[in-house]
C-alpha cells in the first residue's frame, strides 16, 4: 500500500490484513521498531483523536515525528502545501498525515508527490477511513455475524466523511442491514450503501450497532440550516429513544461528541458505549496503516 486515502481504494483482503494486525498490536506489546522512518502529521482542521493517535502510533512503531504547526508555518507567508510538502520531503520526511478541509486533497496530494506516502486524515466531508477501519475493528471485536448485523448511521449522513467511508467498509463486509437516519435536508439524494429514513424508530428498531454523529455546529452557524433544539427531540441518541433497539447494542461516537444535543450523557457514559474503545482501538489500527505503508501488506 503506497497511499492510504480511503476505503474504496482498499479490497477486503486489505481490509483484513489491517483488522489482523490491528489486533496483533492489542494483543502483543512487542511492536516492530522503524527507525529509519519520519512522519509529519499536517493537520490544517482541529483534531484530538486522530491527530494524537496517529502520533502514538508512528512513537510505538519508533518512527520519528516532526511536528510543523501549519499555522505558524511558511504556509502563512504564501507557501503552497504542495511546496511545504516536497520541502519537507527533501528532508528525508517519508510519510504525512494530512486533515484538511478540502475534499480530496490528499488524494491529489499523493497524485503529486509519487516518492512519498499520504495518509488521509480526514478531508472536509470526503472521507475519514482510519475513522472507518477503527470503528470495523471496535464491532469486530464485539459481533462475529456481520451478515447478521442490522446497523444505524444516525445524523448528518449528507455532510459526513465519517458516515461515507463507514457506507463503504460496510458494504465491503456485506453488513446485513445498514440504515441512514437523518432529517430530509440532511440525507444524500442516494445512499452508497444502504437505505435511508427520516424516521429514528425505524432505524434504532432492532439495531445492534448504533453509530451517532456530531452535529457540526460550526457548520450550521455558518448555513444556518437546522434548528438544534428541534434536532435534539426528534434525533436524539437517549435511553428512551434507544428502548426500541436490541438490548446488548453497540453504543458508538467518532468524537467530539456534544453531550446533551446528539447522545445523552447517560447513553455516552453508559454500559453500551464503546467510545472510548473507538479511541483505545484507533492507536492500534493507526500502527498497522503506518506499518502497512512502509512494509507493504
Ligand atoms: N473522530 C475524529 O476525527 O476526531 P478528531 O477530530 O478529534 O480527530
Amino acid at each position: 500500500m503506497k497511499h492510504f486515502l480511503e476505503i474504496s481504494l482498499l479490497s477486503k483482503t486489505d481490509m483484513e490484513s489491517l483488522l489482523q494486525r490491528a489486533f496483533h498490536f492489542k494483543h502483543h506489546k512487542a511492536y516492530p521498531k522503524y527507525p529509519h522512518i519520519t512522519v509529519a502529521p499536517l493537520f490544517y482542521e482541529n483534531s484530538t483523536r486522530t491527530r494524537v493517535s496517529f502520533e502514538l502510533a508512528a512513537q510505538r512503531l519508533h518512527m520519528e515525528v516532526v511536528h510543523l504547526n501549519v499555522q505558524t508555518s511558511s504556509e502563512q507567508k504564501g507557501e503552497s502545501i504542495l511546496d511545504t510538502i516536497h520541502t519537507l520531503a527533501a528532508m528525508d520526511i517519508q510519510l504525512f498525515i494530512i486533515r484538511h478541509g478540502q475534499d480530496g486533497l490528499p488524494k491529489a496530494l499523493a497524485e503529486q508527490c509519487p516518492g512519498i506516502h499520504i495518509v488521509n486524515g480526514g478531508d472536509g466531508m470526503h472521507a475519514h477511513p482510519s475513522q472507518a477501519m477503527l470503528d470495523v475493528m471496535t464491532i469486530f471485536e464485539q459481533k462475529s455475524n456481520i451478515p447478521d448485523l442490522k446497523i444505524a448511521i444516525v445524523g448528518d449522513i449528507l455532510h459526513s466523511r465519517v458516515a461515507k467511508s463507514l457506507q463503504c467498509a460496510f458494504s465491503t463486509w456485506g453488513v446485513g442491514e445498514l440504515v441512514l437516519v437523518a432529517p430530509p435536508i440532511w440525507q444524500p439524494a442516494k445512499a452508497h450503501y444502504g437505505r435511508i429514513t427520516a424516521s429514528l424508530e425505524e432505524g434504532l428498531t432492532d439495531a445492534d450497532v448504533v453509530i451517532c454523529l456530531r452535529v457540526q455546529k460550526e457548520r450550521l452557524l455558518a448555513d444556518d440550516l437546522y434548528d438544534l433544539q428541534r434536532y435534539r427531540q426528534e434525533y436524539a441518541i437517549t435511553t428512551q429513544t434507544l428502548a426500541v433497539a436490541k438490548p446488548d447494542v453497540m453504543i458508538m461516537h467518532p468524537g467530539p461528541m456534544n453531550r446533551g444535543l446528539e447522545i445523552d450523557a447517560q447513553v455516552a457514559d453508559g454500559p453500551r458505549s464503546f467510545i472510548l474503545q473507538q479511541v483505545q482501538n484507533g492507536v492500534f489500527m493507526r500502527m498497522a496503516i503506518l506499518e502497512a505503508l512502509v512494509q507493504g501488506f
